[in-house]
């Protein structure tokens, strides 16, 4: 069942950005999570994000007008940005995806949720997620996403294949000769998280496997207990090759593993304390 799009909006839920729409301060929102970052990230994001990010043509000073950013995105990965009005059901995501066209929210946090927010906006969505778009693997593993995306829906099996996008796109650590360094874009638009998941002893670091990380429950509400580690961006596309069915139905045969646990069989980079949720429980009980 496809649900119908909201008014003002066309069938698969896109609308015009209408950039001259915004306001000073939302430039000025812009600017102040862009510098903040941009200063947070170096020696801390994947080369590649950064490179991306000096490259598209996104600056400080304000919003990025989408069109701009499809001038380059196109010709360099076949990629399209296109704006809507937040969280698109997962079908329309999905077959947004699958043909390339990546779904970007068009409003902005105000002063007052400048380090919180409930669901993804501008800033995240741009900054973190289009910069690797660039990188022609990891384009073509989120075009792969999106096709598996549509296959899990009918299979019924989104929950695991969701995993595999929490703790990827939105929450992945890349192993560089440099150290370790940030790709997700749920880390890379986040001031807190962005210095936590590297230098706070409390998280675990564990080396990707697909069955691993798609039979591990995720936080959304806190930062991650454990982040997943791939070596190349080639190891996500390649995860994506193969006929997932299989894999789901094994999956069905497992328990879902909670978010701090280490494993036998795991890779562990770096076995977190726990310190940090550990407290946290103990404050919520
Ligand atoms: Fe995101």
């Amino acid at each position: 069942m496809v649900a119908e799009a909201p008014p003002g909006t066309r069938p698969d839920y896109t609308i015009d950005q209408n950039w001259d729409a915004y306001t000073a301060a939302d430039h000025a929102t812009w600017h102040t999570l862009f510098r903040r970052q941009e200063e947070i990230l170096k020696g801390r994001a994947a080369p590649e994000f950064l490179e991306a990010l000096a490259d598209l043509p996104m600056a400080a000073d304000r919003i990025p007008d989408f069109r701009r950013l499809t001038d380059m995105l196109h010709p360099a990965t076949g990629w399209s940005i296109v704006a809507v009005p937040g969280l698109v059901p997962g079908d329309i995501f999905f077959e947004h995806l699958a043909n390339r066209r990546f779904p970007v929210t068009v409003w902005i946090r105000t002063p007052e949720q400048m380090d919180y927010l409930e669901e993804p906006d501008l800033f995240h969505d741009t900054f973190g997620h289009v910069p690797l778009l660039m990188n022609p693997v990891f384009a073509d593993f989120i075009q792969a996403y999106g096709r598996a995306g549509q296959e899990a829906t009918r299979l019924g099996c989104l929950d695991y294949l969701g995993r595999l996008y929490w703790y990827t796109v939105e929450f992945g650590l890349i192993r560089r000769p440099e150290g370790m360094r940030i790709y997700g874009a749920g880390i890379v638009s986040s001031r807190g998280e962005s210095v936590w998941c590297l230098e706070d002893p409390s998280p675990n670091h564990i080396g990707f496997d697909l069955r691993r990380v798609m039979r591990t429950h995720y936080r959304i509400d806190d930062y991650q207990e454990t982040y997943f580690v791939i070596d190349e961006y080639d190891q996500l596309f390649a995860a994506l090759e193969r006929d997932l069915q299989p894999v789901y139905e094994e999956l069905k045969r497992t328990t879902v593993l909670e978010p701090g646990g280490v494993q036998p069989g795991d890779t562990v980079y770096r076995r977190g304390t726990g310190v940090y949720h550990r407290a946290r429980r103990r404050a919520a009980e």
